[in-house]
């Protein structure tokens, strides 16, 4: 990702900031889409990982459709020319200025997560003289084997509707003369590197189009929602495992004739692409501990501080003429500068000794990194610099 003439000019360079490596990007969406094609499988990239225009240019020219989570990420969609008809929309939260929004944008589907909020899109697009596409966002109680904090699939999480309350969906879908039943939707968790996951998941689908089918529902539409996860450990190594997961689903699931499969990627399509820049600005050599304090911290990069989450670290400038250091290594704890304890991406980490200035790089941010920034501590918006 970095070679000699990017790290120099890194060094001109105000941090923090993300940088971009267009090519991995590209590499990566094209790797997915030759794998999801090989089946007609439809891919609407979850926007939410990372909705920077340049990310959302390349994915829109490979084809894929959007996923979004909200009336603006709708609306980025919309500006950036993923076709109406190629745009979801799920949530459980959806407002009714998003809803109004989605309608008149007449897109493709909502991903509804409730019997209410049936009830609520059917009322706003019967005010408009429209009909709306609602696939049913079903909590198939598949556990996900990840990070609890990003489980999304058991009956005790607050998304989708839980297979007991299927009666009513039905009830009200017949109910609702504005509303045009699609098909089914799950999404069940984040990071998932479990295959045997996606077979179960597969299972479950199966057995809920079923009950669909026997109650008169035609399921046009097999919604498998996201979450395949990426190698956090190994940034520069191979691109997620897009056949074997697409394989999973084309093995297990039972898919009627002209029925779609659709999927929803996010993490494993941009995590890789992108790193965070940041400088050491203080070494602080203690007693018990030393600390490198850069000028990233929780605001720029959350994931650490809220998910546990590991992400490599590497110091651009060790092998520079300057302090020829590789050889020796420091206990370090890496903390930002944000006034929280928590604001600490790793602790008691052997690490090339560093010095203030060095250039430190922290791999796969791609994905849930520069979209999740804050300004808290009134800190500057963090910057983007791409490789083209
Ligand atoms: N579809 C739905 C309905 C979702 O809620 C999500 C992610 C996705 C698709 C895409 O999942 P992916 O393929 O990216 O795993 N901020 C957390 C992850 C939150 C995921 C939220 N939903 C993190 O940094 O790990």
């Amino acid at each position: 990702m970095f070679n000699t003439d990017t790290i120099t000019h890194f060094e001109t360079l105000e941090t923090p900031f993300y940088y971009y490596d267009m090519g991995v990007l590209r590499a990566t969406l094209q790797t997915c889409h030759a794998a999801s094609s090989k089946y007609g499988f439809h891919v609407h990239y979850a926007m939410k990982a990372n909705f920077n225009p340049k990310v959302l240019d390349a994915v829109q020219a490979v084809g894929f459709g959007a996923d979004c989570v909200s009336g603006n990420e709708v609306k980025a969609a919309v500006e950036h020319g993923f076709g109406n008809k190629n745009i979801v929309f799920a949530g459980v939260g959806k407002s009714n200025k998003e809803i109004n929004y989605a309608l008149d944008a007449d897109i493709f589907c909502f991903n509804v997560e409730s019997v209410q909020e049936l009830e609520i899109i059917n009322d706003l697009a019967k005010a408009k003289n429209k009909t709306a596409g609602v696939a049913i966002r079903i909590n198939p109680n598949v556990d996900a084997h990840t990070h609890h904090f990003i489980t999304t699939g058991l009956d005790e999480n607050k998304f989708g509707i839980n297979t007991w309350q299927l009666d009513e969906v039905v009830t009200t879908l017949r109910n609702c003369a504005n509303l045009q039943f699609l098909g089914i939707h799950f999404h069940i968790g984040s990071q998932i590197t479990d295959m045997e996951v996606y077979r179960s998941l597969c299972i479950r689908i199966n057995e809920i189009q079923e009950w669909f089918e026997d109650h008169n529902f035609t399921v046009k539409v097999l919604n498998a929602g996201g979450g395949l996860g990426v190698d956090y450990y190994n940034p520069d190594g191979a691109i997620a495992d897009f056949e074997g997961y697409f394989k999973v689903f084309k093995d297990f699931l039972n898919i009627k004739p002209g029925q779609e499969v659709h999927f929803e990627l996010g993490r494993a399509l941009v995590a890789q692409s992108s790193a965070l820049i940041s400088r050491v600005l203080y070494v602080k050599n203690g007693q018990r501990k030393n600390f490198l304090v850069l000028d990233a911290g929780m605001t720029e990069l959350i994931r650490p501080m809220l998910y546990q989450a590991y992400h490599v670290i590497e110091n651009l400038s060790q092998n520079s003429a300057t302090h020829n250091s590789q050889l020796t290594t420091h206990n370090y704890d890496i903390v930002g500068p944000i006034c929280e304890s928590t604001d600490c991406f790793r602790k008691d980490v052997e690490f090339p000794q560093s010095y203030r200035g060095d250039l430190i790089a922290i791999r796969t941010a791609g994905a849930y990194g520069e979209v999740m920034a804050s300004g808290y501590n009134l800190r500057d918006r963090v910057g983007s610099v791409y490789s083209e």
